[in-house]
């Protein structure tokens, strides 16, 4: 088929790296020059495993094409994909001006009949929107069928869950247009479920507000685990081995981040509210990540670790591993506190240095460990990337001038840095 992706962000460009991998005609589209001059250079704007070069391998077969022209990308299209931002708006709706700014433009571009297809994340309703906008500025012979079709991939593992997903959700009112779009991934063997544009949009706010629920349940358990002399790792265990439990996000810690979950949780409760609804639990799941971000400033501060000039090393400042996403990251709050106590902050990221300097531009930024650490007097541990958890404990114990640790994703076993000296402070362990 013949593709046109509005936005080549994280879900955006591997949209399109991955249809055009499955031997689609796909034309990214972006509104900024820079990226999509890097991209046709061969280099992509984000850090994400097998991404470059599967990009490259499809833009060389002839498959893969960026451009900011807007009928390149619009016109003479089997299918136009929507990947543009979402970003929290005000009192916590989603922000739609992206999403609508490219119905707006699409409706002034197409020739043809248009399926048009939005990955974003967007509230219920937004689908109908989109059509209403682009069928009001298309010319009047022209049809125009919106479907809705959530992303899930996770970053850092993008490319694998493009491939390998659980489920493709597809809603839409026009069913052969949900079919064109479904056989669109038919070859990608994932489950498809087909269903109305309304419960699709719901989807994905359920799916996600449900995975945040699930780390705010564990970290109050490893609250109460602290409380208690109970071991939170012992406890998730035992709960997850119960299959309807499950294992996956049982894994206490400082709380979530990211471009998805923060504002994706706060979304639905304003989405839920505005139906007439409150969504108490959803309230209750945000209030606790919020507390949970400051769990490792609590330690630090009950322990007098944070005096001024302290040398403290913040290790990983990427939401999560295997991503240069730095959107919402726990390590953004724990760098003002620090700031605000006078603290040395040496900050260490592997990938995700450049993004957190569009944050904080005068921090001092390292992507060797070994420097991070040399004569640190206290540790941050903010991501688990492999390079940080797979560490020796005697290495921290032989460059830091005073190992004390704060680890909030639980890297180490307790007794393995009590052997090496250290002093550990960690999530839910007693
Ligand atoms: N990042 C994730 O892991 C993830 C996962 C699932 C769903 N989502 C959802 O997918 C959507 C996109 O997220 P993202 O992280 O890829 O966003 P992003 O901010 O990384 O990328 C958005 C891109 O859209 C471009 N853009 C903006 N306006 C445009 C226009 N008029 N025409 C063409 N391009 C335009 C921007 O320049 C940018 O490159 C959001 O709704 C998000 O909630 C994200």
């Amino acid at each position: 088929m013949n593709i046109g992706i509005a936005g080549t962000g994280y879900v955006g460009l591997v949209t399109g790296v991955c249809l055009s991998e499955a031997g689609h005609h796909v034309t990214c589209l972006d509104v900024s020059p820079e990226k999509i001059a890097l991209m046709k250079s061969g280099k992509s704007p984000i850090y994400e495993p097998g991404l470059e070069e599967m990009m490259q391998r499809n833009q060389a077969a002839g498959r893969l094409t960026f451009t900011t022209e807007k009928t390149e990308a619009y016109r003479g299209k089997d299918i136009l994909f929507i990947a543009v931002g979402t970003p929290e708006g005000e009192n916590g709706h989603a922000d739609l001006s992206f999403v609508k700014k490219v119905a707006e433009e699409i409706g002034d571009t197409i020739q043809d009949d248009a399926i048009v297809v939005t990955k974003s994340t967007v509230p219920v309703g937004t689908n109908d929107q989109v059509e209403a906008i682009i069928r009001e500025r298309a010319a009047s012979n022209i049809q125009v069928h919106a479907v809705s079709n959530p992303e899930f991939l996770r970053e850092g593992n993008a490319i694998h869950d493009s491939f390998h997903g659980d489920r493709i959700v597809i809603g839409g009112h026009h069913q052969p247009a949900v079919d064109k779009v479904a056989e669109c991934f038919s070859s990608f063997g994932i489950p498809i479920v087909k269903t109305d544009t309304k419960s699709a949009e719901l989807i994905k706010y359920a799916s996600n507000a449900f995975l945040a629920t699930k780390i705010s349940f564990i970290n109050e358990i490893a609250n109460i685990c602290e409380l208690t002399g109970a071991n939170v790792e012992e406890v998730a265990e035992g709960m997850g081995l119960d299959k309807r439990i499950g294992s996956q996000f049982l894994k206490a810690g400082i709380g979530f981040g990211g471009s998805c979950f923060p504002k994706d949780t706060k979304a639905l409760t304003t989405m839920s509210a505005e139906a007439g609804y409150e969504f108490r639990m959803l309230n209750a799941v945000l209030e606790v990540n919020e507390l949970q971000h400051n769990k490792l400033l609590e330690k630090a501060d009950a322990e007098n670790a944070i005096e001024k000039g302290v040398k403290a090393a913040v290790l990983g400042l990427a939401f999560k591993p295997n991503t240069d996403d730095t959107r919402e990251s726990p390590a953004i709050r724990l760098i003002e506190e620090l700031q605000n106590r006078g603290a040395d902050i040496i900050a260490y990221d592997p990938i995700a240095t450049e993004k957190m300097k569009e944050v904080f531009p005068d921090l001092t930024y390292t992507d060797s460990l070994e420097t991070a650490l040399q004569d640190a007097e206290t540790a941050f541990i903010i991501t688990d990337w492999a390079q940080i958890k797979e560490t020796d404990p005697s290495y921290f114990k032989e460059k830091m001038k005073r190992p004390v640790i704060f680890d909030g994703r639980n890297c180490f076993t307790v007794s393995d840095m009590k052997k090496h000296g250290i002093d550990y402070h960690s999530i839910g362990r007693g």
